[in-house]
């Protein structure tokens, strides 16, 4: 890692963690709410955290999340590691979740050749109001069906479900493009073998599983997620810290 990327690593790490740095707290309180120290102690022996989970008095909850990230750089790295090879052959792409389309524009001004469809729930496209005519828009939900591409982007979206609800979209994914395509992920693959500051990654997870339900995932979860949903092979490639692209076949 060269010198401007360890600035570039130390100062995400540190915004994540002032950003977050509410969860500490925050999760005492909960733990104490929760009456987890009375559940703790009346079992008398460790307890795992199904069992805890299952002990716990709580309630069902469905957080609507849209998170604008900083699209320009993510795409800018994701093409300096991994060249305009990631997109050779490729005529159509559909970014499925892709929000106000940032992601869609970008691709379009680097490879003009390249059809880009945004596609989205109707009610992130009612409050979309830079739709430019340089790329279409798709109103649909995921879990019916994805319009067909050479390739699917899913960037940002699959942390936010757990693994049956993932397979279900990945599914769908593998029906919409052909066999020569592929489908690009972009999310944070936790690797504990690197010397990664894992105090981000478990704050994220832990935001994601008590909002939406969803994940963060390791190399090996990405692997057997991707496998089980019916692909031949994925390729991961790190390229931002907290970052990675995973390349799905058919
Ligand atoms: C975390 S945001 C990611 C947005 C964008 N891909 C990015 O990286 O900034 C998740 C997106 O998935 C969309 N989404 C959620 N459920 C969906 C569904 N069932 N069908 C289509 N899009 C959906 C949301 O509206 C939102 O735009």
């Amino acid at each position: 890692m060269d010198e401007q990327m360890q600035e570039l690593t130390a100062a995400r790490m540190s915004i994540i963690r002032y950003a977050h740095g509410f969860m500490d707290s925050m999760s005492l309180k909960c733990v104490v709410e929760l009456g987890i120290p009375d559940i703790l102690r009346k079992n008398a022996k460790p307890i795992t955290l199904q069992d805890l989970a299952a002990a716990l008095p709580l309630p069902a909850v469905n957080m609507a999340a849209s998170k604008e990230r900083n699209t320009k750089e993510i795409f800018g790295e994701i093409l300096s590691k991994c060249g305009s090879g990631l997109f050779e052959g490729i005529g159509s792409i559909v970014d499925v979740g892709g929000g106000n389309g940032e992601a869609a524009k970008e691709i379009v001004k680097e490879f003009p050749s390249i059809k880009c469809t945004v596609f989205d729930l109707p009610q992130m496209m009612k409050n979309n109001s830079e739709k430019r005519s340089e790329v279409e828009w798709v109103e649909r939900d995921m879990f019916n069906s994805v319009p067909r591409a050479d390739a699917i982007i899913l960037k940002y979206i699959l942390h936010d479900w757990n693994d049956e609800k993932c397979m279900k979209i990945l599914q769908q994914c593998k029906e919409a493009i052909p066999v020569g395509g592929k489908v690009i992920i972009v999310e944070m693959v936790i690797d504990i073998d690197q010397e990664m500051d894992m105090y981000p990654v478990l704050v994220s997870d832990m935001l994601i599983m008590v909002g939406l339900g969803g994940k963060q995932r390791t190399r090996e979860e990405w692997e057997k997620l991707i496998h089980d949903a019916g692909y031949s092979k994925c390729k991961i490639t790190p390229f931002l810290p907290l970052a990675s692209l995973i390349e799905a076949y058919p």
